[in-house]
């Protein structure tokens, strides 16, 4: 046996494996590095945190997916921004593994949301911005982030349709159709936004996160893709070249299978349209 390696136990007297000295990444050790390393969530994170009052977001993440990621590309008490904070999936992950984060969210109702479950959970509050991104990471030192992780705000998620498990045509609209939760998050301006245009957002922000992130640190990335209009939008993809033009190095893919998401039924004897119960999570470095 190396001797830089040496057998680490959780609190229950259970080995957790051998961790190595040189391990310069994360915690880990390498039987959980293995674990972290397949390309497939499908782990069932609990609905904890206030989860209801977190939930008139719709697009928050649960808080321990986001520490399970933030163990793999940091160790304790290391700094990671989240420049799209929500409601502050990356946050409460941060403080349930003893790291620091800076959370900027544009929208002052999912701050206060924020605020208010960190006072019903008694968890000291991390550094949350009441604020627009573009502007915020401009006043940003840099390479001070070990890790960046986020979850971007999504194109075009007004248009979200669900056939509320009754049959209908591809483009006819179901009678109980809702505007979906998601929209709110993208509506603090009331513009409706073209892909194109949302591209150039994410890659002016992209581009600003880059100088703050230190080398050899990783950018973590939550996006979905999504079928609307009678085709399938690899929104996954657009993404991953815009975050490659700003400089980062892409390095994975992986999938979240949420098994929490419900199955709908869309245009049922008509055309095949996915049901989404994954998102992507990609992986890419500052080298
Ligand atoms: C997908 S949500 C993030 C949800 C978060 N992961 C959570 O667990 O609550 C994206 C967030 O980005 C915010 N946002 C959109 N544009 C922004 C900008 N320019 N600067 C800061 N926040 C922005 C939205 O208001 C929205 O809450």
């Amino acid at each position: 046996m190396n001797k830089d390696k040496k057998e680490i136990f959780d609190e229950n007297g259970k080995s957790r494996g051998f961790y190595s000295e040189k391990n310069q990444i994360n915690e880990l050790t390498g039987k959980e590095w293995q674990y972290w390393s397949k390309s497939v969530i499908t782990k069932q994170y609990p609905f904890n945190f206030q989860h209801k009052l977190r939930n008139e977001h719709g697009g928050q993440k649960p808080p321990e997916l986001c520490a399970d990621l933030i163990k793999v590309f940091t160790k304790e008490k290391m700094n990671i921004l989240d420049p799209f904070a929500g409601v502050g999936g990356t946050l409460f992950g941060a403080s349930l593994c003893n790291r620091k984060a800076k959370g900027i969210e544009i929208n002052s109702k999912w701050t206060k949301i924020y605020d208010k479950v960190c006072k019903l959970e008694k968890i000291k509050k991390q550094k949350m911005i009441i604020g627009d991104s573009k502007k915020i990471l401009k006043n940003e030192k840099k390479n001070c982030f070990d890790m960046i992780l986020t979850d971007v705000p999504y194109w075009d998620m007004d248009k979200a349709e669900k056939s509320k498990n009754k049959f209908k045509k591809v483009g006819e609209i179901s009678k109980d159709n809702k505007r979906s939760k998601l929209s709110e998050f993208n509506n603090f301006n009331n513009k409706e936004q073209s892909k194109q245009e949302w591209l150039d957002e994410m890659k002016e922000i992209f581009t600003l996160c880059y100088p703050v992130l230190k080398k050899g640190r990783y950018l973590v990335v939550f996006i979905g893709d999504m079928y609307r209009n009678g085709r399938y939008h690899f929104l996954s993809n657009d993404l991953a070249r815009v975050l490659e033009d700003v400089g980062f190095v892409p390095k994975a893919n992986i999938i979240w299978y949420d098994v929490s998401n419900r199955l709908h039924i869309y245009a049922y004897c008509y055309q095949y349209v996915p049901s989404m119960i994954h998102q992507n999570i990609l992986v890419f470095r500052k080298e």
